[in-house]
């Protein structure tokens, strides 16, 4: 199981690294630990040591940069298979489609000649306001965790280190070089730190990424406390830690803690700390070279896991048909059915003839953005292409945008990235100034999509956010649709009121201004290369929905207890006074009522469950569940822990989850794994967090 092998090989491995590290000169262990490209350390080529070759994931393998400079070099032998982003993954609630997205990028990052692929990122949504989120499972440390640690299997099944980040409490992009996140430090280890600990001991990841925030007054890839005293010392792991990209700001302190490898935005690469500042140190015995002889030792026997040093090591390859094969499943599964009024989905293929598709999802990309998570993506299916492909040209699939976004600033040339340590690293986005040439341009789309809409038989919205807006580097402001989207969508209904509503985005928005008016919604992630395709077979009932939320989608960001009761963004430090109530955890005990619950989801057809049973032996519980509807389709069985009675808890915290597929009438026992089963605590079965069948 990954970094955590058997100790006989793992204490061989250690002694041959010692080996190793005896013959190796000053120069040339501080060559390993620290970036002498933006993406690459240095090798030993005189002992067949080779350079650690790192890229970004998670949606897929970034393309190539210039090696000192944040320039795409342009090839094009480096688009690839682009995977649905984390949050879509995680709405499927599924640990075999978790596995194959890792293997997917594993063999991708193999098959580009990576070593290291710089995910999955695990980081709670502690707020739906957070930039990167779209990068991150879910609000739960268990959702995460069991998906992430799958994910981290299959990726390393390729002989490529999974690099599982940012470790830890990095739950926002606002000052995100320098804020000082106060937690409780029993609240830090119940929600913040299990997702990396499965990704750890369950998943085995090779290496971690340490955050660039700082946690308890230091930054965390010098932390003595997180980086030795849990990392090392209670999980007992013995993978490579490699900095975030800037997130080192001292020789000493980040020489002499559990940090292995200095890695950085910029092109000074003998000025990183752990490169010739170090080096000087060493030689005037102000640090000890022990410290980098270990550093070394544990990047020599990663790179013995990776098999890098005995010629063994698998070729991986990337844009297979299997590959664009498992970015279809996920995305298909990924789909959430939150509104479904009079069965006005699915659409019967047979009866359309037009069909009207309003807003710029429709036909956006969105592959290339959203900061380092961006990729070459070797095609993208919009939702426009997708519909046009099932449909075929008998109907008339006609397009347009309803709304525009603002012109975008002018490119000073630098990549942003080469400019992220810049003012606190991040920001939360202001909203943007609208130009009365702009305000008459939405005006006039608005207008246009309105008198189109009357004409169709059949109008379907698809709109949301896009990577404008869920973007590393910065923050929502509010939850509010943008580019006056509520106003289009209620101009819509009002003369379409059966337009079926599609929303894509990574982070949810507000939808009070028209949710009522609406008899459909369907919520698409950043779905991949084929999330057209998923849409569409959704939409017309070839795949029935089977996402749930991974997250609560609340009604405005203020209902979020990071907001109500902590401070987010907070300003040089931020506290998370809300403590352990994250997420759902909060709004059943203080009764806020969300917009659509964690874990819910629709379906087209129907599931009854019968006949809870607790084995605290086995530490499973288990149920029947039948589909009681005409279509086949998957449910997700949810288990949570009950508070005890008065006790200073969430009411409910999810312990296990199991997805079945059902054919239509098919009736099946399913066992759900509760690891932590007690005999003194009630449980009981939901099909979401509120809608609770069995207890
Ligand atoms: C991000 C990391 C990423 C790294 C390398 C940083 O800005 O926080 O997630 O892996 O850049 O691109």
């Amino acid at each position: 199981m990954g970094a955590c092998i058997n100790s006989d090989s793992k204490s061989e491995m250690k002694k041959k690294a010692d080996e190793i590290v005896r013959k190796l000169t000053l120069d040339e262990k501080i060559g390993m630990i620290h970036g002498v490209q933006l993406f690459q350390t240095k090798g030993v080529e005189r002992l067949g040591i080779s350079p650690l070759r790192m890229s970004d994931g998670p949606m897929g393998v970034r393309n190539e940069f210039e090696p000192a400079h944040w320039k795409t070099i342009g090839y094009s032998d480096d688009y690839v298979t682009y995977l649905p982003c984390n949050s879509a993954l995680a709405s499927t609630w599924n640990r075999e489609l978790a596995k194959t997205t890792g293997s997917v990028l594993g063999e991708e990052a193999r098959g580009r000649g990576k070593d290291v692929i710089l995910a999955p990122g695990v980081n709670i949504k502690r707020s739906p306001l957070c930039g990167r989120n779209f990068e991150y499972f879910s609000e739960d440390p268990y959702l995460t965790g069991e998906l992430a640690s799958a994910y981290i299997q299959g990726v390393q099944q390729w002989d490529v280190a999974a690099c599982v980040k940012h470790f830890a409490a990095n739950n926002q992009e606002t000052e995100r070089l320098w804020v000082d996140v106060e937690i409780d430090e029993s609240v830090l280890r119940d929600i913040y730190l299990p997702a990396f600990y499965d990704a750890v001991k369950k998943g085995g990841s090779y290496t971690i990424m340490g955050a660039y925030n700082k946690l308890y007054g230091e930054h965390c890839c010098q932390s003595d406390f997180l980086l030795r005293k849990v990392l090392r010392e209670e999980w007992g792991y013995d993978g490579v830690v490699i900095s975030d990209w800037g997130a080192v700001h001292d020789t000493e302190k980040a020489a002499n803690s559990e940090l292995d490898i200095e890695m950085s935005v910029t092109p000074d690469f003998d000025d990183y700390f752990l490169a010739n500042p170090l080096k000087q140190k060493i030689e005037a015995d102000e640090i000890d070279e022990k410290v980098i002889d270990e550093k070394v030792a544990r990047i020599l026997i990663l790179m013995m896991r990776l098999h890098m040093l005995d010629g063994k090591r698998k070729t991986g390859a990337y844009n297979t048909p299997e590959h664009r094969k498992a970015a279809l499943e996920v995305a298909r599964e990924s789909v959430v059915l939150l509104k479904n009024e009079d069965h006005r989905l699915p659409l019967c293929k047979e009866k359309l003839h037009r069909v009207l598709l309003v807003g710029e999802n429709a036909e956006c990309i969105h592959s290339n953005g959203g900061g380092s998570a961006e990729i070459k993506a070797l095609y993208e299916i919009s939702p426009l292409m997708g519909l046009k492909m099932h449909l075929g040209g008998n109907v008339e699939v006609a397009y347009t945008p309803g709304y525009c976004r603002e012109e975008k600033q002018e490119e000073t040339g630098a990549n942003w990235q080469e400019k992220s340590l810049e003012g606190g690293g991040g920001a939360t986005k202001e909203a943007a100034q609208i130009s009365r040439e702009l305000a008459k341009k939405r005006q006039e789309l608005r207008e246009k999509a309105v008198r189109l809409a009357k004409e169709y038989e059949t109008v379907i919205y698809v709109g949301g956010l896009n990577h404008d807006h869920d973007s590393e580097g910065n923050d929502r402001k509010d939850m509010k649709l943008p580019y006056e989207q509520d106003e289009l969508i209620r101009e819509l209904l009002t003369v379409k009121p059966d337009m079926i509503v599609v929303l894509i985005g990574g982070s949810p928005v507000e939808m009070g201004a028209w949710i009522d008016q609406a008899k459909t919604l369907v919520w698409g992630w950043y779905a991949g290369m084929e999330g057209g395709n998923a849409l569409a077979e959704v939409l017309l009932g070839e795949v029935n929905p089977s996402g749930k939320l991974p997250e609560t989608f609340y009604k405005t960001h203020t209902d979020c207890s990071a907001h109500a009761l902590g401070e987010f963004p907070g300003g040089k430090t931020v506290a998370y006074k809300e403590g352990r109530y994250v997420g759902y955890r909060y709004n059943e005990k203080f009764g806020v009522e969300p917009q659509f619950p964690f874990g819910f989801g629709l379906s087209y057809t129907t599931f009854a469950y019968r006949d809870m049973e607790t084995d605290p032996e086995n530490r499973q519980i288990r149920c029947y569940v039948k589909n009681t509807g005409s279509v086949d389709g998957s449910e997700t069985v949810q288990v949570y822990r009950l508070a005890k009675d008065g006790e200073d808890a969430p009411v409910k915290e999810l312990m296990g989850f199991e997805k079945v597929f059902l054919k239509a009438g098919e009736e099946k026992q399913v066992c759900v794994a509760v690891e932590d089963l007690t005999p003194d605590r009630a449980y009981v079965i939901g099909s979401s967090l509120t809608d609770i069948r069995l207890s």
